[in-house]
């Protein structure tokens, strides 16, 4: 890997602010290689050098891939004057690391969330190209049946005109049904619902391709995923 700075080895791990950073290494708290370092600019070789905080090995990610079980009642942006958003129940750590939400998750959906810095890993995971599976869990007030799994299995026309791509529903229960979406459009399984009559009581991301949600965090609970789980956005189930 090509030599960085000890400042944005850092940084890009979240460990503190930018002006934090620049005392932290000034007062010889940070080692290379089992020798302190008071120099912000030194370089170093992010896969190579032994790098310690406080006598703490810190091993070097460029990029942070995390799952939260969203919580219904909160926004799934970065940041928002007035409502509580998803980088809010995350650690003060993680939001140095400029995390964002990789798509939307409407304000009364709960279920899987993924949070990342890596730019082009969200877009691959939104993009309808990709063809990356949204698993979809909804309460609805309203019957569905055949014709219903027929028209998702067409590609739903919503009220306002717009064509969707062909999607996947599955009847699991009385008022309760599975979607399988591969874009992300404005509310749309709410939408999708809606214009066969059978209105969104409830809806859960319970997975995004082969990745399933954690159920084990419990609402607002994150964890971060490692590479394999990462792997697994991209397998269709
Ligand atoms: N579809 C919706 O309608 N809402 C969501 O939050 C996600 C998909």
């Amino acid at each position: 890997m090509a030599q960085m700075r000890l400042d944005k080895f850092l940084a890009d791990m979240g460990i503190a602010t930018r002006k934090e950073l620049k005392q932290i290494i000034k007062s010889g708290r940070v080692c290379i290689n089992g020798a302190a370092v008071t120099q912000p600019e030194m370089k170093l070789d992010a896969e190579k050098s032994a790098v310690t905080l406080d006598g703490r090995a810190l091993n070097y990610t460029r990029y942070h891939y995390y799952m939260m079980d969203k919580p219904a009642g909160i926004l799934s942006v970065t940041e928002d004057k007035k409502q509580e958003t998803v980088l809010s129940l995350v650690t003060p750590e993680m939001r140095r690391m400029g995390l964002f939400p990789v798509g939307r998750l409407d304000k009364d959906t709960s279920g899987l969330l993924l949070l990342t810095d890596d730019g082009d890993f969200a877009h691959r995971v939104i993009s309808p190209k990709s063809g990356v599976q949204k698993l979809y869990y909804a309460r609805v007030d309203g019957k569905l049946d055949d014709a219903d799994i027929a028209a998702f299995a067409e590609g739903i026309v919503l009220k306002d005109g717009t064509r969707c791509l062909p999607a996947k529903l599955e009847l699991t229960g009385e008022n309760e049904c599975l979607v399988t979406v591969m874009e992300g459009k404005y509310h749309q399984v709410r939408r999708m619902l809606a214009s066969r009559g059978a209105p969104v009581i409830e809806l859960r991301r319970l997975s995004i391709g082969a990745l399933k949600l954690d159920e084990s965090l419990g609402a607002g609970g994150f964890r971060e995923l490692d590479q394999t789980e990462i792997q697994l956005v991209y397998i269709a189930t």
